[in-house]
């Protein structure tokens, strides 16, 4: 699958010295904030080049060198651990990974029982410390003998209980690391705070981890990959725990309450041939692109504990265990352009063009680049070299330029004075720039947002209508369209009588939409249509909604208090749009919702799905197949359920169509009642809208 890395060839001492001076400096950064400004890729060949030149020159090498250290010798720490956090030895490739096997055969003069194949989570390995049931002490791996103690982040880590099943006393170890959506939240918080964003979800988890005293908390996830008794414990759990087989140990993990990958697509197995080990190994890898969290290999141990000690240790690393490394999700490549788009809602965004680089199977040429300030902050410049970061669900990104790779011919970038969009001029009193037109800048792409059938489904009002209607001046937000007469859409080139009483029928049609959909159409930074139907139902009314704080409006479940306060400022900036509907005598109300002020929201008894909280996924069938997964979304909510886009230990229902992937499994795994869409149609038949003509 991957070819051997080559390695960074050095040439004489002075190059090995500066070698081992980057390595050092990498590895002290990359352990300690992730900020790293080479690549995993160019880190591993230049440990190799150090190897081989330390090989050729033992004379030469340098205490300092990184070479057979566990994290580079990069990080200490004053926690001893009670058996030391080692590392893992690598292989690239299959061939690699069968003299590997072959090897650990030898040792043991016999076949391998059983191996265990599962995947190897990028974030950071921890110590979890549970006395009686009660999760006491977090440690970090450090340099593998000691690390630090990171016990303040107990209670922010998802799948990491705070109490285990049974009280018992016991160590669990694991990665702690950021899925995609909890990146993108902790980069939206961070450029809310100060304008930057985190490189990655690695180094973003590496940072929050440690973070004692910031401002705002950030979300993290925990994938346990072993336990262990108390060093002395002779209790049945810790005999177990010795003897049992690692597959049977993560199956008590996972009964405690706490998280392991056993709950998604990429869950452990236990192979009893290499080759079996081997299919998983490409099923894991074929599964990446996918996953809403960052792997960087797979781990394959032996399973059973008789054949881990025979096989025993080296210093750095056990000899049981290997991992196969997969293609790098970061690299280094060269910063070509940046173009500058003006948004739906105003906002000017900068766009990195890159020398094409392939990353995670796919082919990067695209990369975010946050803002300006992000940019003047981290003195990136035409033509440099930059990492680049790309994995599963996380948008493409431009993390750092790499200092050391400069030329001398690199270029400032140059920063738009004017709207890219429009022209007029910027306002960039904020982090975010933005046209000072704010949503009139790209009236075409909101007006099209407002009236799409997911909002307020104006049907026959396509965008080439759209700019017409703007050029002649006859519209100039989506609220005038409530008021356009007939004779003005006479008079417009290409409009006969009958679309213009068709196209006045849909207008007078889309007053009557529920105050989610109106809401929706608005077009309110930071909220989309699901989003604006919690505010809806919260709400019940645009005047409830109008008269919220932003302490009010944090009421409304996944808003925060970064949130909060943007929803406040857009409400104000709407203000002449929302009159102008409330004239026309749009809906400004949300059927079946009490607002906060009167009675406490009753749980909606007798309804079909009163209490119970569904997911959708796959492609829908039969009386649901015309509804667009939005409008399954309303379906629910109508039918007094709630609806959720993951599923998790909490969700009543999975309604599954065709070609339903990992939520299907997850589902399953975790016992979820699953139904297909006809069922589900059954269930909810009075509910489901009548077909529109
Ligand atoms: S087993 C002594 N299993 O990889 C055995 N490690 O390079 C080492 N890792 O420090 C731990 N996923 O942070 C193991 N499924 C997995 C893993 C895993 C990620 C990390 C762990 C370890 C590093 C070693």
């Amino acid at each position: 699958m991957t070819e051997t890395p080559p390695f960074t060839a050095l040439a004489d001492d002075t190059a090995y010295a500066e070698a081992v001076q980057l390595a050092v400096d990498s590895a002290a950064a990359y352990y300690a904030d992730g900020t790293s400004t080479i690549d995993d890729d160019a880190y591993d060949r230049l440990v190799r080049g150090i190897q081989a030149y330390e090989e050729e020159h033992p004379e030469s090498v340098l205490p300092s060198s990184p070479t057979g250290k566990v994290a580079g010798g990069a990080v200490v720490g004053d926690v001893p651990h009670t058996v030391p956090m080692l590392s893992l030895d690598n292989v690239f490739g299959a061939e690699q990974l069968a003299d590997w096997a072959a090897g650990v055969e030898r040792r043991l003069g016999r076949p391998v029982t059983a191996w265990s194949v599962e995947p190897k989570l990028d974030g950071l390995a921890i110590s979890a410390r549970y006395r009686h049931g009660r999760l006491a002490q977090l440690v970090t791996r450090g340099d593998g003998s000691a690390g630090e103690d990171v016990s303040h982040a107990i209670g922010t880590i998802v799948g990491l209980p705070e109490r285990l099943a049974d009280a018992v006393t016991v160590e669990l170890r694991g990665e702690v690391m950021m899925t995609a959506s909890q990146f993108e939240q902790a980069c939206a918080k961070r450029q809310a705070h100060d304008g930057t964003t985190f490189a990655n979800p690695r180094s973003a988890a590496a940072g929050t981890l440690r973070a004692q005293d910031r401002p705002y908390v950030c979300e993290l996830t925990f994938f346990g990959y072993g336990a262990l008794p108390a060093p002395g414990d002779t209790s049945d759990l810790a005999v177990g725990l010795r003897e049992w087989p690692h597959s049977k140990i993560m199956e008590w993990v996972a009964a405690q309450g706490v998280q392991t990958t056993a709950a998604t697509p990429v869950a452990g197995i236990v192979a009893t041939t290499l080759d079996e080990a081997q299919s998983r190994i490409g099923e894991i890898a074929a599964a990446r692109a996918e996953l809403p969290f960052g792997i960087d290999g797979i781990v394959i141990k032996c399973d059973l504990a008789a054949d881990q000690a025979e096989a025993g240790f080296s210093s750095r690393a056990p000899r049981w265990a290997v991992a196969y490394k997969l293609p790098a999700t970061e690299k280094i490549t060269k910063l070509l352009d940046v173009t500058w788009n003006t948004g739906r809602t105003g906002v000017i965004a900068p766009r990195a063009v890159l020398e094409p680089v392939e990353l995670d199977g796919s082919i990067v040429t695209y990369a975010t680049l946050h803002n300006v300030a992000d940019i003047t902050r981290r003195g990136l410049m035409l033509g440099d070299s930059v990492t680049v970061y790309k994995a599963g669900d996380v948008i493409p990104r431009v993390e750092a330029p790499v200092v050391h790779l400069r030329t001398g011919d690199e270029r400032p970038i140059p920063i738009p004075e004017v709207c890219p969009s429009c022209g007029d001029a910027i306002d960039s009193s904020q982090e975010r720039w933005r046209c000072v037109r704010g949503r009139g800048c790209r009236a075409i792409a909101s007006i099209t947002y407002a009236v799409g059938r997911d909002t307020l489904d104006i049907e026959g009002l396509a965008e080439n209508r759209i700019k017409q209607l703007l050029d002649t001046g006859l519209i100039a937000d989506f609220g005038d369209l409530f008021f356009l007469t007939r004779e003005q859409l006479l008079g417009l080139e290409r409009m006969g009588e009958t679309s213009t009483d068709n196209l006045l029928a849909a207008i007078e049609q889309a007053k009557t939409r529920p105050l989610s959909r109106v809401f929706a159409a608005l077009g309110v930074r930071g909220t989309g249509r699901s989003m604006s139907r919690r505010i809806a139902r919260h709400f019940a009314t645009m005047d409830a909604v109008r008269a919220a704080d932003a302490e009010a409006i944090q009421q409304v479940d996944g808003i925060g208090p970064e949130k909060a306060p943007v929803v406040v400022e857009e409400l104000i900036e709407l203000a002449p749009l929302i009159d102008k509907l409330v004239r026309a005598g749009v809906n400004m109300v949300e059927p079946g919702a009490t607002p906060p002020s009167e009675e406490p929201e009753a749980p909606a008894e007798g309804l079909p799905l009163a209490s119970m909280s569904v997911v959708v996924t796959g492609a829908m069938t039969g009386p649901l197949a015309a509804l667009t997964r939005n409008e399954v979304n309303e379906l629910i909510e109508r039918a007094g359920g709630k609806s959720s886009s993951s599923v998790s230990a909490k969700t009543s229902l999975l309604v599954a169509g065709e070609k339903a992937g990992s939520k299907r499994a997850k589902a399953e795994t975790l016992g979820v009642p699953i139904v297909s869409p006809e069922e589900f149609a059954e269930q909810v038949a009075a509910f489901i809208p009548a077909p529109s003509l």
